[in-house]
C-alpha cells in the first residue's frame, strides 16, 4: 500500500505492508531508531510517540491508518538546536539509568503535561503508569517531569 506518513514536519512517501505497526516502519523504513522496541504488545510504553501531540503506542497502531503528524524523540530539538524543557529536565534530574525506556518516557511526559495530569506526584504516577521502567528511575522521572512542566508553562513550550 502507498501511504504518506508525516514525521516530525517531513512527508514520506512509502509503499508499506498494510500489517506493518508504524514502530517497525519508523525505525526500519525511516531509520528513526530512538523509538524502542520493548514488549511489541502494547504492554511497556517503550514505543511512545506522538501523533499530533497526543500519545500512542506505536506498536499497536497500523502505519498505514496513522492520520495526523507523527513527532519522535528524533523531532523534538534538531542538532545543535536546544534541547526542550523535558529532555533537559531528564538530563538535569538523572532520570534514567540504562536509557531504553527514556525516549517514551520523555514523549509521554510531555502529553502528560499538555493533558493537563501534571498537577502534583501522583496525578504524574498514574498518567504515566503506561511507560514501565525497569531501571526504576521513577523517583527522578517525577522530579523531572514537575521541572520541565514548570519551564513548559512559563514559555508556553508545545510539540
Ligand atoms: Fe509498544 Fe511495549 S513496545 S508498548
Ligand atoms: Fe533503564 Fe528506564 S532507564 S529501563
Amino acid at each position: 500500500m502507498d501511504v504518506n506518513l508525516t514525521v516530525n514536519g517531513s512527508v514520506h512517501h512509502l509503499t508499506i505492508d498494510v500489517r506493518m505497526a508504524l514502530l517497525d516502519v519508523l525505525r526500519e523504513r525511516l531509520g528513526l531508531t530512538g523509538t524502542k522496541k520493548g514488549c511489541d504488545q502494547g504492554q511497556c510504553g517503550a514505543c511512545t510517540v506522538l501523533i499530533d501531540g497526543r500519545r500512542v503506542l506505536s506498536c499497536l497502531v497500523l502505519a498505514a491508518a496513522v492520520e495526523g503528524g507523527v513527532t519522535t524523540i528524533e523531532g523534538l530539538s534538531g542538532e545543535g538546536a536546544p534541547l526542550h524543557p523535558m529532555q533537559d529536565a531528564f538530563l538535569q534530574c538523572d532520570a534514567f539509568q540504562c536509557g531504553y525506556c527514556t525516549p517514551g518516557q520523555i514523549l509521554s511526559a510531555i502529553a502528560c503535561v499538555t493533558e493537563g495530569h501534571a498537577g502534583s506526584e501522583h496525578e504524574i504516577r498514574e498518567y504515566m503508569s503506561g511507560n514501565l521502567c525497569r531501571c526504576a528511575a521513577y523517583p527522578n522521572i517525577v522530579k523531572a517531569i514537575l521541572q520541565a512542566k514548570a519551564k513548559m508553562q512559563a514559555t508556553a513550550e508545545d510539540v
